[in-house]
């Protein structure tokens, strides 16, 4: 297992020691590896050596020079500075001091173009680069992340014994498994990151239409979270809504009534609604998550808004279970479709970057350890267990039959919210796009017959194979040839 019994040396090197690195390189230790620490102000490190040294095999250093003489070789090193520039920066001063075979770990929120830029950088210099997507927030990286390293396959055959006892493991799977070449980690790292962001957009408006609809209190709204994650929305993301919705601060209220209502972002969400642009990947639930997200931000003018356009007016009632249970159900086949729409970027990607993406483990690797964890992962798992090459979730029989099942509630409380103003773009947009998706033929027709109309930019039709344009003139009629 260790190199460390042979060498003296340290198996595995952490630098950056913030809370996600020092949370790392505690994870490794504890799990029997020797850690060679480094962070460019030395302080970080005597406090995590003075608060936790005795947690197991670490080698603090005081120089670069001194935590790669610190490594057995090949080395390993993960470094877990700010996504940007400081991680080039800390390429290129590891570059210098590093050997043939040596291995470098980006464990940050990296853009994957820039993983890729970095993978070709290394290899020009010799070095095998991966990409690590981690998920799983300060505790996941102390108590077992989910991971996702992408890069050279032999590169991560040489961590694969670190990293997969370090990632938490579900019904004895680890949660890390090779995801493919260059910037493919980083990339289904953004894609979780962007169906995070849905997934919160969803919740937050059953929260909305919870309070705005039926004037619930945060208390009572906690306990419905808390039965909800008893069935078949049951994650950590439930889990935790209801533990804040519970909380209680100094003054004796609720907090949540307390914290602004203006929703912060680092940018993956936005990266990952980028690129599902560029690839053409109708990706609307996290597209619509983060420009929720945006329009929060807008504080200022929602307030002068409030105050000048007038909002109908919401007679706020008790609301029996079957509504409550609608809202439930709404959320539910919202989230199907959020979940359809990324792991689809992700068939789209493989395909155009020419990456053997593996979706079911990715479903796998997602079920504990990240932000997104939940039972539903499960299901995700058996739609590409049942066929690996699957287009859309949607097309499997389980989502299917969920998805009907909730559609009658489903349109009901988006009904409800249209009517009575409450803005659910994530919830509506869902349901848009499974109205879209549902129909062998849709309106797109009447788009081609305008191109063709004010730019010649041709049509095809049913009946014959072939590229046509009418003559158009300027009533309308068609000018004979
Ligand atoms: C995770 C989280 C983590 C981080 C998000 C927050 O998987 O552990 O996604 O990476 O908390 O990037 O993103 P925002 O600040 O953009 O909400």
């Amino acid at each position: 297992m260790s190199d460390q019994a042979h060498t003296g040396k340290a198996d595995i090197g952490v630098l950056g020691l913030a809370v996600m690195g020092a949370n790392l390189a505690r994870n490794a230790a504890r799990k029997g590896f020797g850690v060679a620490l480094f962070n460019r102000n030395h302080e970080r490190t005597d406090k995590l050596m003075a608060e936790h040294g005795s947690e197991g095999r670490f080698h603090p250093a005081k120089t670069i020079e001194e935590f790669v003489a610190a490594l057995a070789k090949p080395r390993a090193i993960i470094i877990m500075v700010k996504a940007g520039k400081p991680v080039d920066d800390m390429i290129e001063d590891l570059i210098g001091q590093l050997e043939p075979d040596d291995i470098i770990i980006d464990g940050g929120n990296s853009l994957f173009t820039d993983t890729a830029r970095r993978f070709k950088r290394c290899r020009d210099a010799n070095i095998r680069f991966i990409g690590m997507g981690i998920s799983g927030g300060e505790e996941g990286a102390l108590e077992g992340p989910s991971m996702m390293p992408g890069g050279e396959r032999s590169a991560y055959d040489r961590i694969a014994p670190m990293v997969t006892k370090m990632a938490v493991s579900v019904d004895g799977t680890p949660c890390c498994t090779y995801i493919g070449p260059e910037g493919a980690g980083h990339y289904v790292k953004m894609v979780h990151n962007g169906i995070e962001y849905a997934d919160m957009q969803l919740i937050t408006e059953a929260y909305d239409l919870m309070k705005t609809l039926y004037g619930l209190d945060a208390a009572a709204m906690a306990d419905i979270f808390t039965d909800w994650k008893a069935g078949d929305l049951d994650s950590y993301l439930i889990e935790i809504t209801a533990a804040v919705l519970r909380k209680v601060d100094g003054t004796g209220k609720p907090l949540i009534d307390a914290i602004v209502d203006e929703a912060e972002q680092k940018g993956t969400g936005r990266w990952t609604a980028q690129n599902a642009l560029e690839l053409g990947v109708p990706v609307t639930a996290i597209t619509e998550a983060v420009f929720a997200r945006a329009l929060s931000g807008r504080r200022g003018m929602r307030g002068e808004a409030e105050k000048k356009l007038p909002h109908p007016a919401v007679s706020t009632r008790k609301p029996s279970p079957e509504e409550i249970n609608a809202i439930r159900d709404a959320l539910y086949a919202s989230k199907i479709i959020a979940y359809a729409q990324g792991f689809e970027q992700m068939t789209v990607a493989a395909q155009t970057f020419g990456w053997d993406l593996h979706l079911g483990e990715i479903a796998t690797i997602w079920r504990g350890g990240c932000i997104i964890r939940a039972r539903f992962l499960n299901r995700i798992r058996e739609a590409y267990d049942r066929d690996p090459k699957l287009s859309n979730l949607l097309l499997d029989d389980y989502f299917r039959d969920a998805v009907v099942k909730a559609e009658e509630a489903w349109r009901r409380v988006i009904v409800l919210a249209v009517e009575n103003g409450v803005a659910v773009p994530a919830f509506s947009s869902s349901l848009a796009y499974y109205d879209g998706l549902r129909r062998a033929r849709g309106p797109a027709n009447l788009l081609q017959g305008l191109r063709d109309y004010f730019g010649a930019h041709t049509y095809r039709r049913l009946d014959k194979e072939g590229s046509f344009h009418t003559r158009w003139g300027q009533d309308g009629s068609e000018i004979e040839a």
